[in-house]
């Protein structure tokens, strides 16, 4: 299969005017300002603090934010598929997707796609590729509002994860891949118990029936798993692809994700794992869900705690995109991470440094102009308007 050229070269050119914004609120990356954002060209050509320029878009009282850089959301899915065996034209659902997120703020997105299909009773396996596709028209179109690219979610004991991971990443861009091992027992699911809960209540399938698909999932981890692991790494570094580690719970874990000179370690389920990843320079991914709603969903550790210990980097909205900026918001009052300037860099900046993509991510000249504004309405983040290389999307 002969690779596709990249989103830059397939994409129309754009004519991108020159304008500029004003608010009294401009969330730059240390600190918050008041004045105008002149942008050409796609470009931020100027920050002018205490300088109101009278041919500016006025955002009034409205804060100026860099537009939202998401690594990890599963969302295209469920527009793909709404129902259990119910498959919506790819195309028609990447674009309905694509509103969603840019309605959240979010200009740059890593669309999380699943690659080796361990849960075979969903069928998404054999999705993989058409939502690749589906991405990439969608993307030569030039009609998407937010700057797509791929984020492959290995499961790592899945039989077909390396075929599948391996034909994607011939024929589409890749930016990012996490390596998952879901094996009952392990990582996330280290309490056996909370992922026979989960089961009962999406699938309402019987104990016996649980028993028999658990002892199978740990075949395939006993089969599969490393052997899996060294190859995809491999695969990575070949093609320069950004490596994250995912749901790591112990010391050692992370110390194989260091060996394995991974940049991001997703979900950590543990303080330990966390602190580790962080001093290590691995950039501490969690779920913004975890911070809106108070906690993890399946009883791990909580991203508020690890932002209060000083070591959250990255903030993810996972399956819910409105949660991004809600999320960050969320953390304003931790001074650990620098109040909301720092907190509006785990959705930004650091998300952006974190897989390379040094041209955006902080309101600074030379950066691209993708801007959001945000009203506060009752102290809840309201997304008014997104502006992707100065053009408005949303
Ligand atoms: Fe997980």
């Amino acid at each position: 299969m002969t690779k596709l050229v990249s989103p830059a070269e397939t994409e129309p050119t754009r004519s991108l005017p020159a304008q500029a914004f004003t608010s009294r609120r401009i969330m730059l990356a240390d600190r918050e300002i008041a004045g105008t954002v002149h942008v050409a060209g796609g470009r931020i050509i100027g920050v002018d603090e205490d300088r109101f320029d009278a041919g500016a878009i006025d955002f009034g009282a409205d804060l100026l934010i860099p537009g939202l850089v998401e690594l990890h959301t599963d969302h295209l899915e469920p527009h793909y598929s709404p129902r259990p065996k119910v498959y919506w034209n790819p195309f028609s659902a990447v674009f309905a997707y694509d509103a969603q997120i840019a309605g959240a703020g979010i200009t740059t997105v890593f669309d999380s796609l699943r690659a080796g299909s361990e849960r075979a009773e969903d069928g998404f396996g054999a999705s993989l590729l058409k939502l690749g596709d589906a991405i990439e028209r969608a993307k030569r179109s030039g009609m998407l509002r937010a700057d797509h690219h791929t984020h492959l979610r290995c499961e790592v004991c899945a039989d077909d994860v390396l075929v599948d991971a391996r034909r994607y990443a011939e024929r589409f861009d890749v930016r990012l891949m996490s390596l998952m091992d879901h094996t009952p027992g392990q990582r996330q699911f280290r309490d056996e118990e909370k992922l026979r809960d989960y089961y009962r209540g999406k699938s309402g399938k019987s104990d016996p029936e649980l028993d028999e698909m658990f002892a199978r999932r740990r075949e395939l981890h006993a089969n599969n798993s490393e052997r899996h692991r060294r190859a995809l790494v491999e695969l990575g570094h070949a093609r320069g692809i950004a490596l994250a580690s995912h749901d790591d719970t112990t010391v050692e874990q992370v110390d194989e994700a260091i060996a394995d000179r991974m940049q991001v370690a997703e979900f950590p389920t543990t303080v330990e794992a966390a602190q580790a990843s962080h001093a290590a320079g691995l950039a501490v991914l969690m779920g913004a869900p975890n911070v809106v709603r108070g906690g993890s969903h399946s009883g791990n550790v909580s991203a508020r705690v690890l932002a209060e210990a000083g070591v959250l980097d990255i903030l993810s909205s996972d399956y819910v995109p409105i949660s991004l900026i809600e999320g960050a918001f969320g953390l304003a009052d931790v001074a650990e991470i620098g109040l909301l300037p720092g907190a509006i860099r785990t959705v930004t900046k650091n998300p952006a440094d974190a897989t390379g993509m040094t041209d955006r991510g902080e309101i600074a000249v030379g950066k691209r102009a993708d801007l959001v504004r945000v009203a506060l309405f009752e102290g809840h983040p309201v997304v008014r308007e997104v502006y992707r290389e100065g053009l408005r999307v949303s």
